[in-house]
């Protein structure tokens, strides 16, 4: 299979024509920006660049000297656009093997590709290494390219290869479990046991068996013996999800445990030594459990080293098309599909939803709707009602506020409009009043519509 690098800073495009090269069995890597691809171009081999001549932080025709200093072999090929054809030709005389004019179509640019890779036979050599080479451990973990999201990323690149313990807070379907598992691939620890405990799900009585491993006969019941949840994450990482849920008595032999770097299962009379990296995370507020004395504060700040809080998917949608693209990837494996991408009106409806269940929601909408679409491209129609019905409303803030102030009333009014559209049912539903209450303070107000 033939390797492109695609250099495009239009996330939606970029993804759709990786979807469509894809399709026609080309491997597709995306850069969005100028020094990230210069970066790739430098440490992996491709058989074909494809890129942009126009970069947000950078130009194509620098990158083309780059890959003609580097990487001399690879054949490169611009996108332009309609007016910039005299530095398309220029392109070419600095050693480009093609350019394509946007838009394209479909044929032209299979056309183009085709063509370029059969007057450069000699690069096919580099493509077997570079399919082996194509790292694994990043696949399960998208970083995004909101600020939100490179923040995030950067703070899990800073503690992942310490060993300190990282207490992960973040609401239902954020990706605690997941960040927790790229932070164990961050570490030395990366090829010892990563084990994930439920602390939610483990009733209080058997707690301390569970982490601490019990021998047979020890109470009713211990029929075997058993290795608790500490042994078996020896030299890995121990990952405690919805710590907050421990009973106090579980967190105070926790403390202990980690404390003392040693355990001793129930029966035994033997210590074993232990050596894990804790991470733990947490829906709830732990500072606020604290303070009621439900959770002990000496274990707060054990665990909590560093805190890293994932934000709500509403809160990074830059990465929206980002992580719709992954889950597309992901339900054409395992469904056996191959959807190219999304509707226009669908990656609205994605924006403007407010994402309650994160980017569990997000996946299992994504999925559902892949399962659902025969053509090329998923379909509004075929997203679940709670999206396309109430997208607006169920976005809005406002709807929490009330006509406090006058100040913000109008505020408010004009931002419901905007939102809907200047639809006034729509606005008056998404500020709950009456379309009558809208009409006069709009009038009130002197709201040019
Ligand atoms: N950075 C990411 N890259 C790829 N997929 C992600 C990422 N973050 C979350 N996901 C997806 O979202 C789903 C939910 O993530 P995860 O189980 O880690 O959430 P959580 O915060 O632990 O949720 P809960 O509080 O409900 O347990 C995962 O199955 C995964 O598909
Ligand atoms: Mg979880």
């Amino acid at each position: 299979m033939k390797s492109i690098l695609l250099i495009e800073d239009d996330v939606a495009f970029s993804n759709m024509l990786k979807r469509f090269l894809e399709k026609h069995n080309y491997k597709v890597s995306i850069s969005y920006g100028f020094e990230d691809a210069k970066a790739t171009i430098l440490k992996d081999d491709f058989d074909l660049i494809f890129t942009d001549l126009r970069l947000p932080d950078g130009d194509g025709l620098t990158l083309l000297e780059i890959v003609k200093k580097n990487k001399e072999k690879t054949p490169v090929i611009l996108m332009t656009g309609y007016a910039e054809v005299s530095t398309a030709v220029k392109a070419m005389k600095q050693g480009a093997i093609d350019y394509i004019s946007k838009p394209f179509n479909q044929d032209e640019v299979l056309h183009v590709i085709s063509n370029a890779l059969n007057s450069s036979n000699q690069t096919a050599i580099t493509t077997k290494k570079v399919e082996k080479k194509e790292t694994k451990i990043n696949s399960d973990f998208v970083t995004g390219i909101s600020s939100t999201s490179k923040k995030l990323n950067e703070y899990i690149q800073l503690v992942g290869p310490t060993d300190m313990s990282v207490l992960i807070t973040g609401e239902s379907g954020t990706g605690k479990e997941v960040v927790a598992k790229f932070i164990h691939k961050l570490s030395l620890r990366k090829n010892k046991p990563f084990v994930a405990v439920d602390c939610g799900a483990i009733p209080n009585e058997i707690a301390a068996s569970e982490f601490f491993g019990h021998k047979k006969g020890s109470f009713t019941g211990a029929i075997n013996d058993k290795k608790g949840h500490f042994e078996s994450a020896n030299h890995g990482t121990l990952f405690l999800d919805e710590v907050g849920n421990l009973s106090y008595e579980n967190q105070i032999q926790l403390l202990r445990a980690l404390q003392e770097r040693r355990i001793k299962p129930i029966g035994s009379s033997e210590e074993i030594e232990v050596d894990i990296r804790l991470i733990t995370a947490t829906n709830e507020d732990l500072l606020k459990a604290v303070e009621k004395g439900q959770f002990r504060e000496d274990l707060y700040h054990r665990l909590n080293e560093f805190t890293i809080k994932i934000p709500n998917l509403n809160e990074r949608k830059d990465d929206l098309i980002i992580f719709a693209d992954y889950f597309l990837s992901k339900a054409n494996e395992t469904l056996n599909k191959n959807i190219i991408g999304f509707s226009d009106d669908v990656l609205k409806v994605f924006h403007n939803y407010s994402w309650p269940g994160n980017l569990r929601e997000f996946g299992n909408v994504i999925k559902r709707a892949t399962l659902l679409t025969s053509g090329d491209f998923i379909q509004k129609k075929v997203l679940p009602t709670e999206l396309t019905q109430d997208s607006t409303v169920s976005d809005l803030p406002l709807q929490t506020k009330s006509f406090s102030t006058k100040d913000n009333e109008k505020d408010l009014i004009i931002r419901a409009l905007e939102q809907a559209n200047n639809n006034k049912t729509h606005a008056a539903k998404l500020l709950s009043v009456t379309r009558k209450t809208l009409y006069n303070k709009i009038k009130e107000y002197n709201i040019s519509l």
